[in-house]
C-alpha cells in the first residue's frame, strides 16, 4: 500500500486541550487566570465550542451549601459512594464534594445566572439518590439555571476563556497521541476544513473529549460523542477503566431519545405503566421516582419486559408514561420550560394536559481514561504518563464508580477542571521544556488505509448494525450469550469497515472520511465495553447481568482493559480507594461495602 499522506505543519503551545466543552473551558479558564501568559489551545471536532455536549445538560450541579442546616458534605459523599454501588474512589469523592460549593461561587462570580428563590437565595432541587442523614429522605442539593444549566456553564466558560486569550481550533480531530518513554508531548491533529495533519506539541495535553453515547441507537448524547478519546488511548496501548459501566437515563423522550430531565421527577412527576399505576413503589419503596438512575431505568425496562408497557404507535417503541399534569402551571413554566417544549416539538404533546411517553436512553459513560485524583492519566501498571491528563466524561478518576448520581457529572467536570488546572500550572512552571517527541507516524497508515480501501459497502449500515447490537444485547440488561454475540458481530463489522471504499478521496471537508474514523472509534469502544461486561460476572450499578443478578465481593475492583489488537484485550484491575472508610473517622462505617437499598 502506498502511503501518500504527510505531516503538514508543527505547532507548539503550553497546554493542549482535546475538547472544548464544560470541563475543557473550566480548566482553561483556571490555567489562564493563574498564568495569564500561558499559550492554551483547545480543539473541538464541532464547528463551535458552544455546540459541545455540555450545552445540553439540563438539571443542575450537586453542591452542599455550607450554610444549609439540612445538608452536609458528608451526606453528599455517602450518597455518591452508595450510588456508585461501592465502586467510586473515596479520595476522589472527598475531594470533589469538599470543593463543590467553591465551584458554584466561581461560576456565580463570573456571571452564571443561577435560578433563585423568592428570597434571592440560590434555588435548589433534589435528584435521585441525593439524601440527608444517610438515606433518611430526599434532599434539595442541586443548584441550576432553569432546565438549561449546561448552557449557562458553557456561556460562562466561553466568556472567561475568550477574555483571557485561549485559542480554539474548530472542526479538527485528535488522531494520534505522541507518547514516548512514558511521557506525552502532544498529538497529531487532522484539520477537517483544510484537510491537513498538524503536529501540536504541548507541555501538557488534557483529554476533555466527552462521552461515547453514539455506541447506542437511542441516546441523549450529541452526534459528536463517538468515544474518540477512549479509542485514542486504546490505540496508544493505554487502558480504559470500567468501560462496562454505562448509564441509561430512565427518561428519554420516546423516539428521539432526547433527555427528559430527572428534574421532572424532582418536581413531582410520576412514572406510570399502561394501567396508569405508579409502579416505582414496587422497586424502590422509600425513594420511588427519586431512586438512583440505574434502579429507575431497570424498573421501567422491567415493566416493559413484563408486558406492562405501552406501545407507541408513531415510533413502534414500547414505553411508560411520565405524568406531569398535576403540577402547578408555575412549575411547568418556570422550572421545566425547556423539557416541556421538547415534548411539544418532538411528540406533539403538552405535559400540562397529556401523559408523556418515556423510555431509558443511553446517557453517560462512567468508565473512561483512568486517572488518579489529580486527573493524571495512568497506564495499565498505574504509572503516571507524564504530561497527560483527562477530565470530564472521557475520564474515570473515579467519582461515579458504577452508577453516577444525577447532577454529579457537571459538578465533577467543573471541579476536576479546576484541580487539573492547578496541577498543570505547577507542572509547566517547573519544567522548561516539552517532553521527548515521538515520531507520530501511525496516523499515516491509518488514514491511508481509509482512503485506499476498495470494497463496496455502506459505512452507514455498518454503524447502524453496531448500534443495534449494542442496544439489543449490551444495554440495561445483559447476558453472557448476548454479549458474546455482540463481540462476534463487532469483529465482523470491523472487517467490513476496513474494506469499505469511501465515495470521495479528498482530505478537505470529507465527511465520509470523518465518519470512517469515528466508526473505528465506536468499534474499539464497543469492543472493550463488551469484553469488560463479559468478564464481570456479577451485577453492580448500571452493569446488570441477568445471569448473575447479585453484586459479588470478588469484583470489588475497577476493570482496566487494554486492546492489543481489535478484539484481543488484556484485562487488569485497580483497587477501589476506600480511604474514608480506612481513616476510621466519624461515620466511617457508612463508607464500608454497604447494602444498596432505596
Ligand atoms: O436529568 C438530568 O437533568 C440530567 C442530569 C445529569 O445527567 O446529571
Amino acid at each position: 500500500m502506498r502511503n501518500y499522506l504527510k505531516l503538514d505543519a508543527t505547532m507548539r503551545c503550553d497546554v493542549l486541550i482535546i475538547g472544548a466543552g464544560g470541563a475543557a473551558l473550566r480548566c482553561a479558564a483556571e490555567i489562564l487566570e493563574q498564568k495569564p501568559n500561558a499559550n492554551v489551545v483547545a480543539l473541538t471536532k464541532v464547528s463551535h465550542p458552544q455546540k459541545s455536549h455540555t450545552s445540553t445538560a439540563q438539571g443542575g450541579l450537586a453542591a452542599v451549601d455550607p450554610k444549609d442546616p439540612l445538608d452536609s458534605t458528608l451526606f453528599h459523599m455517602f450518597d455518591t459512594w452508595k450510588g456508585s454501588d461501592c465502586t467510586a474512589d473515596q479520595n476522589v469523592v472527598k475531594k470533589i464534594c469538599e470543593s463543590a460549593w467553591e465551584q458554584i461561587l466561581w461560576l456565580e462570580n463570573r456571571g452564571m445566572h443561577f435560578s433563585r428563590d423568592p428570597q434571592g437565595r440560590l434555588s435548589k432541587r433534589t435528584f435521585g439518590g441525593h439524601t440527608r442523614n444517610f438515606g433518611e429522605a430526599s434532599v434539595h442539593r442541586a443548584v441550576f439555571e432553569a432546565d438549561r444549566t449546561g448552557k449557562g456553564i458553557m456561556d460562562t466558560g466561553w466568556g472567561e476563556t475568550l477574555k483571557r486569550g485561549i485559542t480554539f481550533i474548530n472542526q479538527c480531530l485528535a488522531v494520534e497521541l505522541l507518547i514516548k518513554n512514558g511521557a506525552c508531548s502532544g498529538c497529531i491533529v487532522f484539520r477537517q476544513k483544510e484537510g491537513t495533519f498538524v503536529k501540536i506539541l504541548a507541555k501538557a495535553t488534557i483529554f476533555a473529549s466527552g462521552g461515547s453515547g453514539q455506541v447506542f441507537q437511542v441516546t441523549t448524547n450529541c452526534r459528536q460523542n463517538t468515544g474518540d478519546g477512549l479509542a485514542l488511548v486504546l490505540q496508544s496501548g493505554l487502558p480504559v477503566m470500567d468501560p462496562e459501566a454505562v448509564q441509561f437515563h430512565p427518561t428519554g423522550i420516546v423516539g428521539p431519545g432526547i433527555l427528559a430531565s430527572e428534574t421532572l421527577r424532582s418536581v413531582g412527576g410520576i412514572l406510570r405503566n399502561a394501567a396508569f399505576e405508579p409502579f416505582m413503589v414496587n422497586y424502590a419503596p422509600k425513594m420511588k421516582e427519586l431512586a438512583p438512575r440505574d434502579l429507575v431505568a431497570r424498573a421501567i425496562e422491567s415493566e416493559i419486559r413484563e408486558g406492562r408497557g405501552v406501545m407507541n404507535p408513531d415510533h413502534n417503541i414500547p414505553h411508560v408514561w411520565i405524568d406531569l399534569r398535576h403540577l402547578p402551571a408555575e412549575v411547568h413554566e418556570k422550572q421545566i420550560p425547556e423539557v416541556s417544549s421538547f415534548f411539544k416539538r418532538y411528540v406533539n404533546l403538552d405535559p400540562k394536559t397529556d401523559l408523556c411517553p418515556v423510555r431509558p436512553s443511553n446517557h453517560y459513560h462512567m468508565g473512561g481514561i483512568p486517572t488518579n485524583e489529580y486527573g493524571e492519566v495512568e497506564d495499565a501498571s498505574q504509572n503516571i504518563i507524564e504530561g497527560l491528563y483527562a477530565i470530564g466524561e472521557c475520564a474515570a478518576a473515579s467519582f461515579h464508580g458504577f452508577n453516577r448520581l444525577g447532577t454529579n457529572s457537571i459538578l465533577e467536570l467543573i471541579t476536576m477542571g479546576k484541580l487539573v488546572a492547578d496541577r498543570v500550572v505547577a507542572a509547566i512552571e517547573k519544567g522548561p521544556s516539552h517532553n521527548p517527541e515521538s515520531d507520530g507516524k501511525r496516523f499515516i497508515e491509518r488514514f491511508s488505509g481509509y482512503l485506499q480501501a476498495g470494497k463496496k459497502d455502506s459505512l452507514g449500515l455498518i454503524r447502524s448494525s453496531l448500534r443495534r447490537i449494542m442496544t439489543e444485547n449490551v444495554s440495561v440488561f445483559r447476558t453472557e450469550k448476548g454479549i458474546e454475540e455482540a463481540i462476534q458481530i463487532l469483529s465482523e463489522l470491523k472487517v467490513r469497515a476496513e474494506n469499505t471504499a469511501l465515495a470521495g478521496r479528498s482530505l478537505a471537508m470529507n465527511q465520509e472520511l470523518v465518519q470512517r474514523w469515528e466508526l473505528d472509534n465506536l468499534l474499539a469502544v464497543s469492543m472493550v465495553i463488551c469484553q469488560a461486561a463479559l468478564d464481570r460476572k456479577e451485577s453492580r450499578g448500571a452493569h446488570f447481568r441477568d445471569d448473575y443478578p447479585d453484586r459479588k465481593d470478588e469484583y470489588n475492583h475497577h476493570t482496566l482493559i487494554s486492546m492489543i489488537d481489535f478484539g484481543i484485550t488484556e484485562s487488569g484491575r485497580r483497587e477501589v480507594d476506600m480511604s474514608i472508610f480506612k481513616a476510621g473517622g466519624e461515620q466511617h462505617e457508612k463508607f464500608a461495602i454497604i447494602e444498596r437499598k432505596y
